[in-house]
Parts: C-alpha cells; structure tokens; sequence
C-alpha cells in the first residue's frame, strides 16, 4: 500500500541517523514506489545547513544506501528534500515551520498529513511537542499527524511514565510511534512467521520440550564517538531493555488472535509482565579494555573520548531471566549484550532437551565426542538465517553420533536485501500500522522490570573494571553465571 501525501518532519536531521539511515530508508521507499506522489522531507536542526543540507543527505544516500549515483530517481527525490533551521526551544521558530508546512500543502497538495521523526536527544522530547501542540502542528483542523520517538524512551520506570504522560497530555497514544527499529528487520519479524506460520515447531515450543533459550546481541564496533550517551546508558538501558526485550517476546509470546497491533502489543506486554523480578546474583556486567578487534589494537571504555577515566558505566551485560507462566515456567532465558566483542552476531539458541536415555554415543574423541541436544538457532544477523542441529549417523560400522546442522540462509533463498529495517517501519508509521511500534504499556513493562536492577548496580560499585579485553568474548563471570547452571554459551557462527 502506498500511503497518503506526507511531509516527514525530522527534528535532529544533522545528526548520524538522518543520514545513514533514515535518508537511505526514504529513498528505497521511493525506489519500490512505495511513496506517495505528493511527498516531501523537512530537516530541522538548529545550525543553518539550508545551502549544504540536501547534498548532503544525497552523500548519505549513496554512501550508506548502495545508491548509485546515476540512479534515475535520485534526482526527483532530491528536490523534495528541504531544510529548516530553529532552535527546539524558540516558538517563533514554530511559528515559521507552520508557515512553511502550510505553503508546502498548498504547492504539493500534500493535505496536511504530517510525520514528525523525533531524532534528538531524549531531553527535549517533551519541550518538543509541547511547542508543536502549542502552535497547532500536533493536531491540525485537517490531515494526520503521527509522530516517531526514537530511544531510549525514558532511563527507568519512573521517567518513562512522565514521559508518556507528557506525550498523551498533546498527542492521542494513535499518533505515537516508539520506534525500535529492531522491529523493522526481516529477521526478527520471521521470527513470528517461523514459529506461526509453520505447524511443525509450536507443539514443541515450550517447557515440555525446550530446555533453556539464550539471546546474544554481540557488537564488535566501541562506542562510537558517542561517549556522552553512552555513559548515562550502558549495555542495560542501550539495547537490553529495548532491542533484547523485543527479541525475547517474539520468540516467548502466545499466538496473537490476529496480526493488528493491538493484538500483537497485548501479547508482548503479557510476556513482559511474566518475567519474574531479576535476581541480582543472575546479573553480570562488564566493561571493555583495549584489545585487539579484527586485527587492529582498539582502546579501552575508559580512554574513549568524552568517558571518564574512572567510569563504572557498563558495556557488557547478562543475565538470566525465568518467566512465570504456563508455556515457560522452568525454562531459563539467558540474555548477553555487550560491545567490543570477537564478532558481530546477534543471535538466538533454543536448546531442547535431550531424549529421556540416549542409545547411541558420540567419537571417542574430536568434535563429535559429545552427543549434543537438538538446537534452532535463528540468526538474526549478519549472515542472516536459521538453522537446526540435530544428531546424525557417522558412517561407519558402529552407530556413532555426531552434530549436523540443516542451514537456512536469507541471502542464498531471497537473495539480499538493503534494507536497514527504517524502511518498514517508516512505511508502517506514514500508513498509521503502530503492530511494530512500542506501545506505553510495553515500555513501563520493561523499565519496571529493569529498574530494580539498575538502582542495585547503582548502589554497588562494580569489581574490577575493566573486566574484559576487547576482541574476547566477554567477561569471565558471564561464562560462570550459565556454567552454575551446567550449561554453555553457545558460540555465534559467521
Ligand atoms: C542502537 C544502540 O539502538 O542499536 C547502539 O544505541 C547499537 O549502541 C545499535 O550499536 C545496534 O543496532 P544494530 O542494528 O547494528 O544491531
């Protein structure tokens, strides 16, 4: 479907995200003729770049994009890119975008349908739209308006409930789009359709069959030059309580009754609410020292620019999670996210329990010498796929077992795809479908059960950081929070 004349309104557009993501979004949106005809984009950013602001977006489109330059709709597209320069806090500046979005619907007929893509710091959300509800940009007499948030919404439960208070004083909670844009990728949407479109693997998925589930979201890249945000984040609030949680209820969650987002917010927000309160002594945290990361030497957290010297900020977390209900209770959750690592591979294990007495027996020695349990890993990226592990037969006289997997690959079935998982979910917010967007409830879910750990850390200073070295696997605690268990992390291919 192709949605009705919009004008995306970016707050923040000099920054990062405008232009490795969101442009490049755009732009293969127009490419598929996914956007309407009456379309444009408004950058609004403080510094004056209206002389520099759409070549540079192009830059952008291309470098990030796979773009080619003579690509024949470039041009076009490019002349609906315009800029607008204010400060956030200044209600002429307000006034004067108004003006110029009223001139916009009369010149390209664009009805006064509006997005605004909130992607600037989380502090001026509420100044924001406040002043766009003010000056009547937030519900204008005709047209829709819908707004995306970007992360973190909020940094603990408390915050994130004055926040959505803050946002339902100006904006119906249908105007409203939290994006995680963990949401928009393929993969993690085919978790859905692998466990509900295929009749073989839900009978089995629960705590009849499954023995424990563990989710991986290992970075190589540092922090980035982000040093100011990632020292009031850390790995918890910067992609566990946002990004993980969302993997974790796609795979946890009960059958929606139907794909609409209400349906689909209300099962995640029952996995949520299950989650037994973390225990302390089932968290770990960590933080890189310098190392060596594909070959070259990487400084620590700590000598990162804008970090303090003494920073107690965490860049690796895990933890166990148990979820009290009738399909989990029992099966343990293991989550680990950190930055720094050996690879880049976010992933999801499911481990099944082994047949109740095994007839055969691995090698003597050598990488079959364990017979191993049955596995669904999904790989969500890079090298995205799924594939099975089961036990296969070892030609030979004996009846010796060893691990094959049946593999699955994205790109040799689909061929590759560009998508940055903006485009979907840019589409879905032009066409009003929040089913991949978080809802309020979702959010306080998560922060309500992620406080309590974060003011625990808080209150204990952590030992011995740095406590692991880039380019590893993390810290050795983290191997030792599994292992009490008697089990492994498994390793991440690729
Ligand atoms: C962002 C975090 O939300 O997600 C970053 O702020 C992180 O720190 C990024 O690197 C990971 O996203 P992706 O798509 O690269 O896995």
């Amino acid at each position: 479907r192709v949605p009705e004349p919009t004008v995306v309104v970016i707050f923040g557009a000099s920054g990062d995200l405008t232009k490795r993501k969101l442009l490049p979004a755009l732009f293969h949106l127009e490419q598929a003729g996914l956007l309407p005809e009456e379309f444009g984009i408004l950058g609004v950013a403080r510094r004056d770049l209206t002389a520099t602001f759409a070549d540079d977006m192009k830059e952008g489109i291309l470098e990030f994009g796979g773009v080619k330059a003579d690509d024949d709709k470039l041009g076009a597209f490019m002349e609906k890119v315009n800029y607008h320069a204010m400060n956030f806090d200044d209600d002429a500046g307000y006034e004067k975008l108004k003006q110029h979005l009223d001139e916009y619907d009369k010149k390209h007929g664009v009805k006064g349908n509006r997005l605004f893509y909130l992607a600037v710091a989380p502090e001026y959300f509420s100044d924001i739209l406040h002043r766009l509800g003010r000056h009547g940009l937030a519900k204008p007499e005709h047209g829709q308006v819908r707004v995306i948030i970007e992360k973190p919404f909020g940094q603990d439960l408390e915050s994130a409930k004055e926040l959505n208070a803050e946002v339902n004083q100006v904006l119906d909670e249908n105007q409203i789009f939290r994006i995680d844009h963990y949401l928009g990728k393929e993969t993690v949407q085919n978790i859905l359709v692998f466990r509900f479109a295929n009749g073989i693997f839900e009978p089995i998925w629960n705590r009849n069959y499954i023995d424990h589930v563990q989710i991986t979201a290992a970075e190589s890249i540092g922090i980035e030059g982000r040093g100011p945000f990632y020292e009031k984040a850390g790995a918890l609030r910067d992609v566990i309580q946002n990004h993980m949680m969302e993997l974790l209820s796609f795979i946890c969650m009960e059958p929606p009754v139907s794909f609409e987002a209400d349906a689909v917010r209300h099962e995640k927000v029952k996995v949520w609410q299950a989650i037994k309160p973390v225990e302390i002594l089932n968290t770990v945290r960590g933080q890189y020292g310098p190392g060596e990361v594909n070959g070259k030497q990487v400084k620590g957290y700590r000598e990162e620019e804008r970090v303090a010297p003494d920073s107690q900020t965490e860049t690796f977390a895990a933890m166990k999670l148990e979820i009290e209900n009738w399909r989990w209770a029992g099966v343990p959750i293991y989550l680990r996210a950190g930055k720094r690592l050996a690879k880049r591979a976010t992933e999801v294990t499911i481990q099944f329990k082994q047949p109740p007495m095994l007839l055969f027996r691995g090698a003597s020695s050598g990488p079959c010498e364990e017979i191993q349990p049955n596995l669904i890993k999904m790989r969500i990226q890079p090298d995205e796929g799924i594939s099975l592990r089961f036990g296969a037969k070892v030609p030979s006289p004996d009846m010796t077992v060893c691990p094959v997997d049946m593999n699955f690959e994205y790109a040799g079935a689909f061929g590759t795809s560009s998508a940055n998982g903006y485009e979907r979910l840019l589409l879905d917010a032009m066409l009003g479908d929040a089913t991949l967007f978080a809802h309020r409830d979702g959010v306080e879910a998560t922060w309500a059960l992620f406080t309590p750990v974060l003011e625990a850390w808080a209150a204990k200073k952590p030992q011995g950081f740095p406590n692991y070295a880039s380019g590893s696997w993390g810290p050795q605690c983290a191997d030792d929070l599994i292992a009490k268990d008697g089990r492994r992390w498994h390793s991440c291919k690729g």
